[in-house]
């Protein structure tokens, strides 16, 4: 990555990277404990995965709010296509055996994945319930940022704005599910020949593989945490698996699962 034979200031490989402030930050607690390098770059990559998945998701909201649903698929279908590999990452984790964890584990309490403020981002944005109450995350500026992702539109709600405007659904002021929500939906996956009603079939189902995605990545996450700590609290505070365990069944979209019933 140069800039053409004889340009002046040159962009190479390293400087627009910024690969060396990057290599610079992996910085290991317990000196011989094999695998804390492992842990730390596992959860470094997942953060900067997070970063442009929030980007994404950004995106995909504003097209909507724009009135210009099509132009969201593609950037929930990029979505998607990282929920998949940050599910893959906990492969490579899980190569850790439990042994190998407690060599480095007591000296970075209490720090966890509990505390990160970009996955609660995440689900915010995409329309969940974010963190729980008493979390991590009740001051500062963690609790600045969810407090402004919480003001802002959700992904969930951009859609749902994007159908009324479209007339596939009644406009409705005020929190809550709007009137004939189930029905409308339902009517969208019973019929979806002309190119409106074929874009709202296609964007729900990127909705449902997106929700998929992240109750999978729950699941695996909470069974790698029992491998890994078995019944031990979590570095967080929590009760560990047990916590995990009450998690999995969060849904962003649970009308999109229920019609499912409701079809034929
Ligand atoms: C050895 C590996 C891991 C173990 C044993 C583990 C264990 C746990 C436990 C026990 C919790 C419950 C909170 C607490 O700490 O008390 C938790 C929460 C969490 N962890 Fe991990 N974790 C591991 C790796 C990761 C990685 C790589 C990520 C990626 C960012 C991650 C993200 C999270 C998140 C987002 C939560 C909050 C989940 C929720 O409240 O819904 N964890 N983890």
């Amino acid at each position: 990555m140069t800039s053409g034979a004889g340009g002046g200031d040159r962009t190479d490989y390293s400087s627009y990277l910024l690969i060396d402030d990057l290599l610079r930050l992996q910085r290991p607690l317990t000196e011989g404990a094999d695998d804390e390098m492992l842990f730390i770059v596992v959860h470094q990559a997942y953060e900067l995965w997070f970063k442009l998945l929030l980007h994404e998701l950004e995106l995909a909201r504003d097209r909507l709010l724009e009135g210009a649903c099509w132009l969201a698929t593609p950037r929930l279908r990029r979505a998607v296509a990282i929920d998949e590999l940050l599910l893959g990452q906990l492969k490579v984790l899980e190569t850790m055996s439990p042994e190998g964890f407690l060599a480095f584990r007591d000296p970075l309490a209490p720090a966890s994945g509990f505390q990160s403020v970009q996955f609660r981002e995440i689900e915010l944005l995409s329309g969940g319930g974010g963190p729980p109450t008493g979390g991590p995350h009740a001051a500062g500026e963690a609790a600045d940022r969810l407090a402004r992702r919480r003001g802002e539109p959700t992904l969930w709600e951009a859609t749902l704005g994007s159908l009324a405007a479209h007339d596939l659904l009644a406009r409705t002021a005020g929190p809550g599910e709007p009137a004939g929500l189930r029905q409308a939906v339902a009517a969208i996956y019973e019929s979806h020949d002309d190119p409106v009603r074929a874009h709202f079939h296609e964007l729900f189902e990127l909705l449902v593989d997106h929700d998929e995605a992240l109750a999978r990545w729950r699941h695996h996450h909470m069974m790698m945490a029992a491998r890994e700590i078995g019944r031990r609290p979590g570095t967080g505070g929590s009760p560990g698996v047990a916590y995990l365990e009450q998690t999995v069944p969060q849904r962003f979209y649970p009308v999109l699962w229920e019609i499912r019933s409701d079809l034929g």
